[in-house]
């Protein structure tokens, strides 16, 4: 069984969200340690986040208040994964998205684990009680899904299984607010969490209204990126709701009957044909030949001299938001 010093962090898995983590982590001052399958994911994720970290530190965006050198200092690789746990208080679990390998996983951590460390899921849409079904240590198991990229994205979204202590949301929901992230806690597990719940609902009307010939996909993105999501980035729809009216009673009294009827015209779920799919290809496609490569690919931090939002912009215009 590993001991458990107070501090350190392990992400099982360096990939895209893993190294996001491991950098969250070091900017908080934790100790974090890199544990992967694959040596050379390692060796690789070592190299990447020290890059990262340097155009970070170069755009102005470094997070928290040690240098890139003391965050680097402070995360270290690791191919032993007994070894990784010891003194660990979290342990962040970044493989893909396949259940029975991260039953896998859970399985063998369940099995050196301590009773205190948390044991965290950064899972898209895996629901906890498949997750961690049957194993030991549930009381400390969760998922903490966040949205790429998570170095610019705060939110996190807390899940648990039924069987999860509430001291084990309590305590991830304080440690991710230490490193600046924002989390919030679904009282109870359901498909698509909270996000991808309202992203779906909003691509699902989104395709209707292009499959359906009402609006262009350009004019639809539109919609979005210059009215509805302006509002959103800053305040949520139940707070809309609020605001555009004399309160929340007010407000259900003077819209609710239109907003019944109009949801009545909601089609079925789309079907998202081959067609729409080409047609709506087609305008992305021509979108992204105009804008600057590195901006097509995966996230990457921001090169020197321009800010995140900027690069972010651009690298959101392919970017699965899981
Ligand atoms: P990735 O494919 O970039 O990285 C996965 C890493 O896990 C690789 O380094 C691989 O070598 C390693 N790995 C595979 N098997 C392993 C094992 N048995 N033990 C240890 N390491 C192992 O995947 P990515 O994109 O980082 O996703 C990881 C998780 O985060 C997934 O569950 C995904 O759904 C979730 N997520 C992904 C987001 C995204 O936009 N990519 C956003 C939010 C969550």
């Amino acid at each position: 069984m590993a001991s458990s010093a107070p501090g350190g962090v392990v992400i099982v898995g360096s990939g895209l969200i893993g190294r996001s983590w491991a950098m969250l982590f070091a900017s908080g001052g934790f100790k974090v340690k890199l544990y992967d399958i694959e040596q050379q994911q390692i060796t690789n994720a070592l190299e990447t986040i020290r890059k990262d970290l340097k155009s970070l530190e170069e755009a102005g965006s470094l997070k928290g208040s040690l240098s890139v050198e003391e965050q680097v200092s402070l995360i270290s690789g690791c191919s032993s994964l007994q070894e990784a746990v010891e003194g660990a208080v979290h342990i962040q679990e970044c493989v893909p998205e396949n259940l029975e390998l991260k039953k896998k996983i859970f399985a063998q951590l369940d099995s050196i684990v301590d009773d205190k460390v948390v044991l965290s899921s950064s899972s898209s849409c895996l629901l906890p009680s498949k997750l961690f079904a049957s194993l030991v240590h549930v009381r400390q198991c969760l998922v903490a899904h966040p949205v790429n990229p998570p170095y610019f994205v705060p939110l996190v979204e807390l899940v648990p299984h039924p069987e999860t202590a509430p001291a084990t949301v309590d305590r991830t929901h304080a440690l991710l607010q230490k490193i600046g992230q924002c989390p919030v806690r679904l009282l109870k597990e359901v498909d698509g969490f909270a996000l991808n719940r309202l992203q779906y609902a909003v691509i699902s009307e989104a395709w209707r209204l292009v499959e359906d010939g009402v609006v262009s996909p350009t004019d639809l993105d539109l919609v979005m990126s210059e009215g509805l999501g302006t509002r959103y980035a800053f305040i949520g729809p139940l707070e809309t709701m609020h605001l555009n009216a004399e309160g929340m009673s007010n407000y259900c009294d003077r819209y609710s009957e239109g907003m019944k009827r109009v949801l009545k015209t909601f089609g079925p779920i789309p079907e998202f044909s081959r067609d729409t799919v080409e047609k709506v290809n087609q305008v992305r496609d021509a979108v992204c030949r105009s804008v600057p490569a590195h901006a097509c690919h995966r996230w990457a931090p921001p090169a020197a001299g321009t800010s995140a939002l900027e690069v972010g912009d651009s690298s959101f215009l392919t970017l699965p938001v899981h």
